[in-house]
């Protein structure tokens, strides 16, 4: 299939970029750049073998992306383009909303003026809110978010639903992302945040490099088996690869799906911080800090759904996720500037 990543350049993006090439898709991507580099793009080449088309445009951008569907026979598209920041969602509640739904309307619109039905969109585990119990199935009500980010991924699987309902010919796949981490096992792509880091893996790769001094565990008082926080963290290769079972899925059905993307284990804060030790024969200072604001005691998937549909099943473990964090921190201590 002839495949459309909007935000194919970022951290799952390119990712996912590289499983489709290898599963014998070709790529096209729209990105604008505002927190991915180009030099992300040239390596998903290189890894996939073969070009990637690539535009430089804000989805938002009406004339730029009917100028992509006019040019470019498009199957399927994978919507990743979005803000993401859960606390500067917080400060800049309007620009999250204008720019998360506006880009998703402009996407949509322009698809349906070109007759392509089908989208894969990248949610969140963020859309289940506070869990009233772990581990969280598809199925469970969602009571609310916590932050506008959050909000702008449940907001958008409402649309993206909407559009199903009104046209059953559309196939839609919300994948409801726990949290990813490691890298390509190539040591060529990876998480390459703008600034300080805000997620605990980008965190603890800077703190072992000696580029930040220690890591801030944010409480050690949760209701967990060692009182830190405990996540669904999933290699960023199976998550990719659950990419490539969605287009699939989505090829071959209609109606809308939502379905989780984690492991089904949870591990704790410092769970991360010793495996990351262990794995990689470095230290990671840390200190205990206070709860950081908005932040629930666990979360964790059931995969089962993922299985029952897709056949996907994440393979990698935690010390895969580590040791691949590191040798993407390690080979490129300045991000993609080398
Ligand atoms: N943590 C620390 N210190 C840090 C950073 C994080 O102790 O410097 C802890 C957090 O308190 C939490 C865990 O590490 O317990 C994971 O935190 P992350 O910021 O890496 O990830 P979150 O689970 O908070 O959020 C992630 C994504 C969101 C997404 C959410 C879905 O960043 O985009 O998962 O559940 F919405």
């Amino acid at each position: 299939m002839n495949i459309l990543t909007t935000g194919g350049a970022g951290f799952i993006g390119s990712h996912t970029c590289v499983e489709l090439m290898k599963a014998g898709h070709h790529v096209i991507v729209v990105d604008n750049y505002v927190n991915s580099q180009p030099e992300a793009l040239r390596r998903v080449e290189e890894l996939g073998g073969m070009p990637v088309k690539s535009y430089t445009a804000d989805v938002c951008d009406a004339e730029a992306m009917e100028r992509i569907f006019s040019e470019n026979e498009i199957d399927a598209v994978i919507h990743f383009a979005g803000l993401k920041a859960v606390g500067e969602s917080v400060h800049q509640p309007l620009r999250y909303y204008r720019n998360n739904l506006d880009s998703t309307l402009t996407l949509c619109e322009t698809m349906e003026r070109h007759g392509v039905k089908r989208i894969v969109f990248s949610s969140s585990a963020t859309v289940y809110g506070v869990p009233d119990e772990v581990p969280l199935r598809e199925d469970m009500f969602c009571k609310g978010c916590t932050n506008p980010y959050g909000w702008t991924k449940y907001m958008i699987e409402k649309i993206l639903g909407g559009i199903v309902e009104a046209d059953p010919e559309w196939s839609v796949v919300l994948l409801r992302y726990f949290n990813p981490i490691g890298a390509h096992e190539s040591g060529r792509i990876g998480e390459n945040p703008n600034g300080i880091p805000n997620n605990l893996m980008p965190y603890i790769t800077k703190v072992a490099a000696g580029q930040l001094d220690h890591l801030s565990v944010f409480g050690n008082d949760y209701a967990t088996h060692d009182g830190t926080g405990v996540r669904d963290y999933i290699h960023v290769v199976d998550l990719a690869k659950g990419h490539v079972d969605a287009c699939a899925y989505a090829a071959q059905h209609t109606g809308c799906e939502i379905i989780n993307l984690g492991t089904g284990i949870g591990y704790s804060v410092l769970d991360i911080v010793n495996a990351f030790e262990k794995a990689n024969g470095v230290k990671v200072p840390y200190v205990i800090t206070d709860r950081r604001p908005g932040d629930v005691d666990a979360c964790y998937a059931d995969p089962a759904k993922a299985e029952a549909l897709l056949g996907w099943k994440a393979e990698r473990n935690l010390e895969d996720m580590c040791r691949d964090a590191w040798r993407w921190q390690t080979m490129n201590p300045n991000g993609y500037k080398g």
